[in-house]
């Protein structure tokens, strides 16, 4: 069963766009898994809700987040970090699902980064309106390894900008099942999302869900 959705995943041959050295947009590669991952996804939110986070700065962010994996990101007035618990529940994130872990494995070897194992799966919910602000994913421990970033349900403006803020961000359509991977020289570019444009995704509703695989420790 599982093989088989693997070979087909395989045989589909996504379409691969190239949006910096070290950074690609593997179109619809997360497609064929949709109903497997929608299942994984609403057991690990069951354990971990959906909660919107507040910045050191004070700010409650607008996309709601859950994590699963080995440990998860988190922010509060004290600053960003990785933690082993949920603090919310007090107890660790739900453990990452393999479904999830091997996506990510196989979407970061299409993109050339061979070998990459996340241990956390950072899980963004945006709703029409939510956005976010153009970052740097730079709490991890090891930049060697990528990011691999999953895109579920209704399509977003990603904002893909250079290594240095102040440099003026592309903009790239991510829809259902779409999935970037950036690393190497792209490892540290700043990136983000334009306010969600509201709609209704035939298989997700009114929102969008967004996945991003890390390699924290
Ligand atoms: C992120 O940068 O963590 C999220 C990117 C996205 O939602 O596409
Ligand atoms: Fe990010």
């Amino acid at each position: 069963m599982t093989a088989d959705l693997f070979e087909t995943v395989a045989d589909v041959r996504p379409s691969f766009e190239v949006i910096a050295v070290g950074a690609a947009l593997l179109r619809g590669f997360a497609g064929p898994l949709e109903s497997e991952l929608m299942t994984a996804l609403r057991d690990v939110v069951a354990q971990a809700p959906f909660r919107r986070m507040v910045t050191p700065g004070g700010h409650q962010m607008s996309v709601a987040m859950t994590n699963c994996g080995s440990a998860g990101w988190i922010t509060d007035r004290t600053g960003y970090r990785y933690g082993a618990d949920d603090p919310e529940t007090g107890k660790p994130w739900p453990a990452m699902p393999a479904l999830l872990r091997d996506l990510a494995g196989r979407a970061a070897d299409h993109a050339g980064f061979a070998g990459f194992s996340p241990d956390v799966c950072l899980v963004n919910r945006y709703v029409p309106g939510a956005r976010m602000s153009l970052h740097q994913d730079r709490d991890e421990l090891d930049f060697g390894a990528p990011i691999v970033s999953v895109s579920l349900g209704l399509p977003a403006i990603f904002l893909w900008g250079g290594l240095k803020r102040s440099d003026k961000p592309r903009r790239f359509r991510l829809e259902h099942g779409d999935v970037a991977v950036w690393g190497g020289p792209a490892r540290l570019n700043f990136h983000g999302v334009a306010p969600l444009a509201d709609g209704e995704h035939p298989l997700m509703g009114r929102q969008r869900i967004n996945l991003t695989f890390r390699k924290v420790r």
